[in-house]
């Protein structure tokens, strides 16, 4: 088990790294990966590697990531150094204006515990603050209590159970037919 204080977490812009000091690279989808399948849901992982980098780091960015990291020398056996990540981005209501919209936030499970996912949602908060935000959102599955539980603690409300709003998605192909009719 890693101590607290041996995890210096870097919090930052950094799923994309290969250009940095010579360290091994990894996938930011190994990650995105690991969480789908959490969620039960690996078959909706449909993104390649290069469209996570292009959309996360090119001109116009789709996304932010924030990854949290251990030093180099208790780095995984299969050699990564970052535990957890989440990944945002800003949206915006005609209601209260700029918000943020938290994706993705996952810990590895034998880092969980030790106030990584805290971390992360804190620095979330900052930013979404920093940039004149006046919301912070996100959705979980249904089943998913511990992530519910982990949220209410820090103040969020289930805005399902408040307000009756329901999550819609069209999907790739629904957007097909939509635009056909
Ligand atoms: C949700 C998640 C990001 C939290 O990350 P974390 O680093 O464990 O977060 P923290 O350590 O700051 O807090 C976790 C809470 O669970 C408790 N906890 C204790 N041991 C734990 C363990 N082994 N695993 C998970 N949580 C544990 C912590 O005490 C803390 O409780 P608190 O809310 O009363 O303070 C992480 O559990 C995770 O990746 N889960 C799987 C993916 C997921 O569900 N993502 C959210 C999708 S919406």
């Amino acid at each position: 088990e890693v101590e607290e204080h041996r995890i210096p977490l870097i919090l930052d812009l950094q799923l994309h790294r290969e250009d940095r000091g010579g360290h091994q690279s990894y996938s930011p989808l190994l990650y995105t990966e690991e969480l789908a399948e959490f969620e039960k849901l690996l078959d909706q992982v449909k993104i390649s590697e290069g469209a996570l980098k292009t959309d996360g780091f090119g001109e116009n960015p789709f996304y932010h990531c924030l990854v949290a990291e251990i030093p180099p020398e208790s780095r995984e056996p299969q050699g990564s150094t970052v535990v957890g990540y989440g990944l945002y981005y800003f949206t915006y209501s005609t209601w209260t204006g700029r918000n943020v919209y938290l994706e993705d936030i996952y810990v590895m499970p034998k880092y969980r515990g030790q106030g990584i996912g805290s971390k992360i949602i804190k620095k979330v908060a900052e930013v979404a603050l920093e940039k004149g935000c006046s919301q912070f959102r996100l959705a979980v599955l249904d089943w998913n209590e511990s992530a519910m539980d982990f949220y209410k603690a820090r103040g969020a409300k289930d805005l399902t159970v408040a307000e009756g709003w329901r999550f819609f998605r069209f999907d790739n192909e629904a957007m097909r037919e939509l635009v056909r009719m």
